[in-house]
């Protein structure tokens, strides 16, 4: 079975469609944004074609539209792996390869191919190149923070001299010092503020609810782990999904979302859906504020 198909956005996806079709399109808003503008590499490989270099025709191609295929071309079978399991930066305990896991190396033989185009094998030498002095920051969950140790492990493969620093308050990135090309991983879960809530001695519109603990989720206000990421990086990847339907952290019963926006609970309480359309509405346009 392709693995992806067991990613965690997976199973939210079916149940949240409207939500997550904000986040390819927060992407694609971005990259068109910051593509275009002329201080800044306009050559992305995602809006490019497989072809030397001529550009595909923008908003031609739905590149978040499509299936995994098994590889056959794939060096990877032959054994020109994209990375291995040697790549510092794979988290230990996700490190398929070097913990034996069964199948780890069929796990290498997927690709992801987009609807009606193709999407070239990304080329670590070119992909340096052309993101030159850029800086590209990852934001969200454990999804994404494998999209970027993806990244990092396949340009390393290309240009091993790198700075390891925390850029813009990440939880970690990387500089390939001969591109003075910046990668980060700004790690949050749900991409906006949220912390324990308990009822308070003075009660309030929550507690005549009967409301005694939860997590206060505050749709309109940045988790600090990337606050300030939009001013930072040039191109922004997003992502959240699995942790709005996580009962192991937020118990619906025990530990439910309370969503508050300027401050003040959301009346009446939203269900998690809800309460993720209404973070991506404020993040999007926060975002466009300090981008735009
Ligand atoms: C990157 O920055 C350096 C130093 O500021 C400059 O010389 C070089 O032309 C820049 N490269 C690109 C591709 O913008
Ligand atoms: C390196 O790239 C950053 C953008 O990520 C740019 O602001 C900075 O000026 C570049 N540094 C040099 C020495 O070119």
């Amino acid at each position: 079975m392709p693995p992806p198909a067991r990613s965690p956005a997976a199973g939210v996806r079916r149940r949240l469609p409207l939500a997550f079709l904000f986040l390819p399109l927060l992407l694609l808003l971005l990259l068109l944004h910051l593509t275009s503008s002329p201080a800044r590499s306009p050559n992305s490989p995602l809006l490019r074609g497989s072809g030397d270099g001529e550009p595909r025709q923008r908003g031609a191609c739905d590149y978040a539209s499509g299936e995994w295929v098994p590889d056959d071309d794939d060096p990877a079978v032959s054994g020109g792996l994209r990375y291995d399991q040697t790549c510092r930066e794979i988290f230990k305990g996700w490190n398929c390869l070097a913990n034996g896991k069964r199948n780890g190396r069929e796990l290498l033989r997927w690709r992801w191919r987009p609807r009606g185009c193709e999407l070239p094998r990304l080329d670590p030498l070119r992909f340096l190149e052309r993101h030159r002095n850029t800086s590209i920051g990852f934001v969200g969950d454990s999804l994404n923070r494998n999209m970027f140790v993806s990244l990092v492990c396949m340009l390393r493969g290309a240009s091993g001299e790198v700075r390891k620093w925390r850029p813009a308050g990440a939880d970690r990135g990387f500089t390939f010092l001969r591109y003075n090309l910046t990668l980060a991983y700004h790690r949050t879960n749900l991409l906006v503020r949220y912390g324990r809530w308990s009822t308070s001695p003075n009660g309030g519109p929550l507690e005549s609810l009967g409301y005694k603990q939860g997590y206060r989720v505050d749709v309109d206000i940045p988790d600090q782990t990337w606050a300030e990421a939009p001013s930072f990086h040039d191109v922004l990847i997003f992502n959240t999904g699995h942790w709005w339907s996580a009962p192991s952290k937020f118990n619906p019963v025990q530990s439910p979302m309370l969503f508050f926006e300027k401050g003040i609970p959301v009346i009446p309480p939203l269900l998690p859906p809800a309460g993720l359309d209404l973070a991506l509405k404020h993040m999007v346009w926060i975002i466009a504020v300090v981008v735009f």
